[in-house]
């Protein structure tokens, strides 16, 4: 296992939309403990999607806190429901922090790391975190949200740790 150097903006690699994985194999498994070392390097991160550690590849890797670390390949938000403004900030843009519209619950479904079907249904700090982190995998950053441009403030380096 490794922890893997997280990309920033301006890396390329942030603004791809990342190829869906098409089968999972041992590269694909390794890949996903070296983002869950990487996402647990440091407290309070709560998500990584793979395209942050250099691949533009459909992964993504929760980790609420207490709650068992979540793993999806090829996540997909099948609804959205509702509608608040909260404040999100990314390790890939290190130092800042906006205001962004989120859905207030969402279900997604995907494939676990052992390539069975999934399907949740979240709400709260987990269909954020869902939110931002599919988002990455189609090349979006929370900063390219319209309403965020208007609020984004500076903060310490990874308060808020999507
Ligand atoms: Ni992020």
């Amino acid at each position: 296992m490794a922890v893997l150097p997280i990309r920033s903006v301006p890396d390329s690699v942030l603004k791809q939309k990342a190829k869906k994985v098409p089968a999972i194999d041992g590269s694909i498994k390794k890949l996903i403990r070296d983002m869950l070392e990487t996402m647990h390097a440091e407290p309070g991160r709560v998500g990584l999607a793979a395209p942050q550690v250099g691949v533009p590849l459909r992964i993504i890797v929760i980790g609420m806190p207490e709650e068992e670390d979540l793993v999806l390949i090829n996540p997909q938000i099948v609804r959205r429901r509702g509608e608040r403004i909260i404040d999100e900030g990314c390790l890939s843009v290190p130092g800042y922090f906006g205001q962004i519209k989120r859905a207030e619950s969402i279900t997604v479904k995907g494939r676990d790391r052992d390539g069975k079907e999934a399907r949740l249904k979240a709400e709260g700090l987990l269909a954020q975190a869902l939110e931002h982190e599919i988002d990455h995998l189609n090349g979006t950053l929370y900063i390219d949200h319209p309403e965020v441009r208007e609020t984004l403030r500076k903060i310490q380096p990874e308060e808020i740790g999507l």
